[in-house]
């Protein structure tokens, strides 16, 4: 019987240590992404696998996998995995929602907050030695209290940013493709379209998944409805910017700057991006403490223990699995 799992990444010595307890487990010693025929490879003889969000499994790739039961993505988006292939081979793809929410909403903050004030800006000037006082005129940036966020996605991580905006005293609006009606009475948030939280917002925070529907979700369109103060935050996913439309957004002053910790084409960035000063950007770093990150390593090993050993694994995503091969099949 083949007990072995493969972990793409490096990853923490204590979830090492759980999994060796279950499994023969194979490690990427490099520690570098491995290709697709890489993966294809490693993945061959492994009943499951540890992945990330830069490992892209498709069709082809599990077509060469047939041992495989189960993926268990150390994310909570999984937009990396085509999930609908892995229900019809009887794959269960498994998810960490939750653990990171609260994280990632700071990390929000702290790019509103940055992109807002200039702080990098300001810390690249006073490091180059450039400061000779205090001066009036200097790095003016905008306030963020009392001013109104729009939040796309009132989800946990959207209702975790706009907590944090009651505190700043703000006007919280929000779209959604369903409302949060019990969210929106405890953050006093208003539901409104989206072209309406276009046109009143001061800072538009994005917390939608990425899907079909929502691929440049911000586009020329929406662009042409903001504010010229207006400030994009993205901690969700790149392609729910069309890149090329910010950068000639920002170009034109149709919005006064961004704070990006996601990228339509990871890791490369729109070159013109890297040029703006008024634009604040991070490696994809939103939910990277150490805490966090423990705990969403520690929950995919916990997901693929259970999916490998006979019981439902807690962040299934793709419950359909269970109407097909049933709750406690062999199969799984
Ligand atoms: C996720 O979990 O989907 C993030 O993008 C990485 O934390």
């Amino acid at each position: 019987m083949i007990t072995k799992v493969l972990i793409t990444r490096k990853i923490f010595d204590e979830v090492r240590t759980i999994l060796k307890k279950f499994f023969e487990v194979e490690e990427n010693p490099n520690d570098v992404p491995f290709s697709g025929d890489v993966l294809i490879q490693k993945l061959k003889d492994k009943i499951g696998a540890i992945i990330r969000l830069t490992d892209r499994i498709d069709d082809n790739i599990l077509s060469q996998c047939g041992a495989l039961k189960i993926l268990s993505n150390i994310a909570v988006g999984y937009d990396n995995i085509d999930i609908e292939a892995c229900t019809r081979r009887g794959i269960m793809v498994t998810n960490t929602p939750g653990v990171l929410d609260d994280t990632t909403a700071d990390f929000t903050w702290a790019l509103m907050l940055a992109t807002a004030r200039r702080i990098v800006e300001a810390d690249q000037y006073l490091r180059s030695n450039k400061w000779n006082g205090w001066e009036l005129m200097d790095f003016l940036g905008y306030d963020v209290h009392h001013k109104t966020i729009g939040i796309c996605g009132l989800g946990r991580i959207g209702q975790g940013v706009a907590r944090r905006a009651k505190g700043f005293s703000m006007r919280i609006l929000y779209t959604d493709v369903v409302r949060a009606s019990s969210a929106e009475k405890e953050l006093e948030a208003h539901y409104v379209d989206k072209k309406t939280l276009m046109a009143e917002s001061d800072f538009i925070t994005l917390h939608v998944p990425l899907n079909p529907q929502t691929i440049h979700y911000i586009s020329d369109a929406e662009f042409s409805l903001m504010k010229p103060t207006a400030i994009l935050i993205n901690a969700s996913r790149g392609p729910v910017i069309n890149e090329k439309a910010l950068v000639q957004a920002l170009q034109e002053k149709k919005i006064a700057g961004a704070g990006l910790d996601v990228y339509e084409k990871e890791p490369q960035v729109e070159p013109a991006l890297l040029q703006m000063k008024n634009v604040m950007m991070a490696p994809h770093i939103a939910s990277a403490s150490r805490d966090t990150r423990l705990r969403m390593a520690t929950m995919a090993a916990e997901n693929l223990i259970a999916g490998l050993t006979g019981k439902r694994p807690t962040n299934l995503v793709n419950e359909k699995i269970l109407t097909k091969f049933g709750n406690n099949s062999n199969n799984y």
